[in-house]
């Protein structure tokens, strides 16, 4: 039997329902701050995600699915492409690509697949999906002030507020601009050099190309060896302290509660200053809903224009799993407001014009066939759980007016064509 790809899954109904409860939940709270929707290939030339993310970080060294294109075309032969691994790298290279800062545009939002080789588990897959936000712009804009940084976490909270997500965790910290990286970077050199040789070779590897990705190890024999390790939080220049008590004094304005994380130093390296994560308890070992930071850089670095930029993405396949938690896919599908039942041959076509009419109403109508006998009907319409049941046989049509059953309580009334959407309606 042919199955979907290890680490792939198929989303199927009715969960399907609480993946678009969250997706329109979002594209709400984006509308209310002001985000627009970008969408952008999911595939990309390889050399972004490498100068993006960062060649020596996991993602790009361990996880990304590359092929080189076999294309004939001159320009394409040999060129070497990506499945995008996240998505933060593709919107700041289309906003250097389309100047959009020409347009005035400085927030956007993406809700797509993103494709990781990582080894599956729970809440870990291949091909996942993420909402993604960015804010973006000219320093000029306003893009670097701490006000936006607590404007993303504000938004974050507003948004998993929203879909029901309760007793989450948002674990902050600054990780300094690149002259504090370089100081910190020197500083775990030296506490590395007299025990690097006791960790994994990856650590080994690691404390010599960039020493910061040493905290991504999740090598247990190596913990004890990462806590006696400095914390970027010493070195923090002025400009990045101040910063960081800044987003710390606009979230206690907003009542956004936090814990500081002196450790985290997220998975890729463009983050600069702020960085962040939300978790959840109910995730177990991969209990990241999302995670997201300051990347001043990153424009720069692909070779556009300075454009200091923050966001974030949720890992959508956890937020699901959370939220499944508390609710059910039942609980946000909207059941068939009506079921049309047509009585008796040549019905097809008067209970159609019936069900065109009240979907024009904005209802959810589901139909049956002419040759169902009426306990069929009545069975497939208790099946899918609709409120009522209309009755179109000739003599419904003759009269211009149906038997419509309300099937929890078994009333029943006649109504005229005329007023049929109106009384169904009508909870
Ligand atoms: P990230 O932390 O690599 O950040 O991913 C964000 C979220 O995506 C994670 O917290 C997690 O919920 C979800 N995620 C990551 N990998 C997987 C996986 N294999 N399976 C399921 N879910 C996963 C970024 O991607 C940055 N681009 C976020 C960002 C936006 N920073 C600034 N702007």
């Amino acid at each position: 039997m042919l199955k979907s790809p290890r680490g792939t899954r198929d989303l199927l109904p009715p969960d399907t329902a609480l993946w678009n409860f969250v997706e329109a939940a979002a594209r709400d709270i984006f509308r209310a701050y002001n985000f627009h929707e970008i969408r952008t290939p999911i595939f990309e030339s390889t050399e972004l995600f490498a100068r993006g993310v960062g060649e020596e970080t996991d993602i790009v060294k361990k996880e990304m699915f590359t092929w080189e294109d076999r294309g004939r075309a001159e320009s394409d032969k040999g060129q070497s492409l990506t499945l995008r691994p996240e998505n933060t790298a593709g919107i700041v290279r289309a906003y250097i690509e389309h100047k959009l800062w020409e347009r005035g545009l400085n927030k956007f939002f993406s809700i797509g697949p993103m494709f990781r080789r990582e080894r599956p588990q729970k809440g870990r897959y291949r091909q996942f999906y993420q909402i993604d936000a960015e804010i973006i712009g000219p320093a000029a804009a306003g893009s670097q002030s701490p006000a936006r940084d607590a404007e993303i976490l504000e938004l974050v909270a507003a948004l998993l507020d929203r879909v029901g997500i309760a007793n989450w965790t948002l674990e902050l910290n600054s990780v300094g601009c690149p002259a504090d990286r370089t100081k910190f970077n020197e500083a775990l050199r030296q506490a590395l050099a007299p025990v690097v040789e006791k960790m994994c070779a990856d650590c080994q590897r690691r404390a010599v190309t960039n020493p910061l990705r040493v905290f991504d190890c999740k090598v247990p024999e190596d913990q004890p060896i990462i806590k006696t390790l400095p914390t970027i939080s010493q070195f923090l220049d002025e400009d990045c302290r101040t910063h960081f008590e800044e987003v710390k004094n606009i979230l206690n304005a907003v009542h956004i509660p936090y814990v500081e994380n002196p450790r985290l130093v997220r998975g890729l390296d463009y983050y600069q200053k702020t960085a962040f994560e939300f978790t959840h308890g109910s995730l177990g070992a991969q209990n990241a809903i999302l995670g997201g930071g300051r990347y001043d850089g990153l424009s720069e670095a692909l070779g556009g224009p300075p454009a200091p930029g923050i966001g974030f993405a949720i890992g959508e396949d956890r937020l699901v799993l959370s939220l499944m938690e508390t609710a059910t896919a039942e609980s946000v599908i909207r059941k068939p407001d009506v079921y049309i039942a047509p009585l008796g041959g040549g019905m097809n076509r008067e209970a159609a014009r019936v069900a065109s009419e009240l979907r024009r109403h904005d209802l959810v109508v589901d139909l049956g066939d002419e040759s169902f006998r009426l306990k069929k009907s009545f069975e497939a319409a208790d099946k899918m759980g609709a409120r009522y049941i209309l009755i179109v046989g000739e003599n419904e049509v003759a009269a211009d007016a149906f038997a419509l059953k309300h099937l929890a309580s078994g009333e029943q009334v006649t109504v005229p064509r005329a007023d049929l959407a109106q009384r169904i309606l009508r909870k």
